[in-house]
């Protein structure tokens, strides 16, 4: 497995719609392995292949139980081709950051509930049900495949914050909590 170089915004490979895969073969598995090390490396709780350069529809979400919601369950997910197939309510908390976007933090109004259709590494369709933080980690990686990025959903922008790094260099908690 490698750690790869995430590509930070100004990269028009950030801005580009990605392609649909549409076979598992050795390289996807390969790239699925590489991202999610490279998710834990940052450390992140989403990452998308845009975000590594490879513009190709697969996503790897890592969200520990009882993350930011207390009794949430825990997820751990390579999904390949997902949408959202269904999308219901709105929440704005918490803030959300993205690794692509360094020590950047702001309010974006999102689904509380979404389905999500998709395939596994076995190309294998399944539907997630999510709620709550992993529905909010699960819209911004998804918007990644399509260019999107999260400030562009930041509807009041007074919201935007920039969290500068400790004198440590070590990520602040703010950063770790919500990279995306
Ligand atoms: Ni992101």
């Amino acid at each position: 497995m490698a750690i790869l170089d995430i590509i930070t915004e100004g990269d028009p490979r950030l801005r580009t719609k990605a392609n649909k895969i549409r076979r598992v073969d050795e390289g996807i598995r390969r790239l699925a392995a590489d991202m999610y090390a490279t998710m834990l490396d940052a450390p992140g709780v989403g990452l998308a292949a845009p975000q590594v350069g490879v513009l190709l529809r697969l996503i790897t979400v890592e969200v520990p139980e009882d993350y930011v919601e207390e009794g949430a369950p825990g997820a751990s997910l390579t999904l390949i081709n997902p949408e959202v197939v269904k999308a219901t309510g709105t929440q704005l908390e918490p803030p959300e950051g993205c690794l692509s976007i360094p020590h950047w933090i702001g309010t974006v109004p999102r689904a509380q509930r979404v389905v999500i259709k998709a395939r596994d590494l076995d190309f294998k369709e399944v539907r997630i049900r999510a709620e709550g933080y992993l529905a909010r980690v699960l819209q911004h990686e998804i918007d990644h495949l399509d260019g999107i990025l999260f400030t562009d959903r930041v509807v009041d922008k007074s919201t935007l914050r920039y969290l500068p790094p400790r004198d440590d260099g070590e990520p602040s908690d703010a950063e770790v909590a919500l990279a995306e």
